[in-house]
């Protein structure tokens, strides 16, 4: 069963062929990264008007990658929430256009269920019940997987997500956005034992909150400019990145562990190899499995989008023409 799907819930317009919810046929992105930078983040209203210019030609750069044209799609699979209400609603009403008029059935889908899904590709053998977390821009969810449409959220981030606080982080430290790979690779000619930062400890046992950690960064950028000392941006960083990555991969593992389940990484912020590695050493100890897609398929994409959307649609899921996109929505 081929499913095409569209993604463009922030700033990056996608579409991709999936076989089967596993085998990636095509994956066409197009990002907005270079537009967005110049304002350091995204920039809702400049987003929506991108993804109406974008959308026709990545949906024609995916069919002709697969090879395949509409006739030979089964089902359209679109991002409906959560996400940029305005982005959203470009994707999820070319969507239901697309489906007007070819006559194919029309499945919403979860954006967070689009990065588990990601794992699904890269992983032909992964199957639920699984620990994950998915950390992006926007949310830090550590899911148990119970099924292909089944999930319960174990813990989130409480403020800013795990992104996020990369994002401003690399702002205050005057990096590039997206910051995550900024920091990333800053951190690598830093030591992080230079700067303390705190461990921040949020209310339920698998909830993390990365404000007070980005506030304490923020604080010893800003003294440090006061007293006119000089600042080790490196350390800084990566003390803030070990800190950030510690409390997310001990979490997983707890959580994996505890359940004798195998863990997962996904999401943007999973294509962070200190993450990486550090999720791999500590499951590797709770006796935990650990997987995470390729790195292309890690942040925004349609692929993921279209093998959720194959789950969603055996599970019965599907929208007519009265789909409207939504801000917020749980998982
Ligand atoms: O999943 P994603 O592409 O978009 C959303 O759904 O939000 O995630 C984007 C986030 C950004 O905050 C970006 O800084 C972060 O993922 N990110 C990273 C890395 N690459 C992307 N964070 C840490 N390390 C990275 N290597
Ligand atoms: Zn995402």
């Amino acid at each position: 069963m081929l499913i095409l799907g569209i993604e463009s819930s922030c700033d990056e317009t996608a579409a991709a062929v999936v076989e089967d919810g596993r085998r990636l046929l095509s994956s066409a992105v197009a990002s907005q990264i270079p537009q967005h930078r110049l304002y350091g983040g995204v920039v809702p209203e400049i987003a929506s008007r991108l993804h109406v210019e974008n959308t026709v030609p990545v949906l024609e750069q995916a069919l002709q990658s697969a090879g395949v044209s509409l006739g030979d799609i089964d089902a359209v699979a679109v991002t409906a929430w959560p996400g940029l209400i305005g982005a959203l609603l470009v994707g999820v009403n070319f969507a239901k256009g697309l489906c007007l008029s070819t006559g194919l059935p029309l499945v919403p889908v979860h954006h967070l269920r689009g990065h588990v899904a990601a794992l699904y590709i890269t992983h032909p053998e992964l199957r639920p019940p699984f620990v994950a977390l998915v950390a992006s821009g926007g949310h830090s969810h550590f899911l148990l997987v119970e099924d292909y449409t089944r999930f319960r959220v174990l813990g989130r981030a409480v403020d800013d997500a795990a992104g996020e606080a990369f994002d401003k982080v690399a702002r205050v430290l005057g990096l590039g956005y997206p910051g995550g790979p900024e920091i990333s690779k800053l951190a690598e000619q830093g030591d992080p034992s230079r700067y303390r930062l705190p461990d921040p400890h949020a209310g339920g046992e698998y909830d993390v909150s990365f404000s007070g950690l980005k506030t304490a960064v923020i604080n010893i950028v800003h003294t440090a400019e006061m007293k006119g000392e000089p600042l080790d941006r490196a350390s800084l960083a990566a003390a803030f990145q070990q800190r950030a990555v510690e409390m997310l991969a001990a979490r997983l593992a707890e959580a994996a562990g505890e359940r004798g389940l195998p863990a997962a990484l996904c999401g943007g912020v999973a294509a962070n190899s200190a993450l990486r590695q550090r999720a791999e050493e500590l499951c590797r100890g709770a006796g935990a499995p650990l997987f995470w897609p390729e790195l292309s398929l890690c942040g925004d994409n349609a692929a993921m989008i279209a093998s959720a959307g194959y789950f969603e649609f055996l599970g019965g899921s599907r929208a007519d023409l009265s789909l409207n996109a939504l801000a917020t929505r749980e998982i």
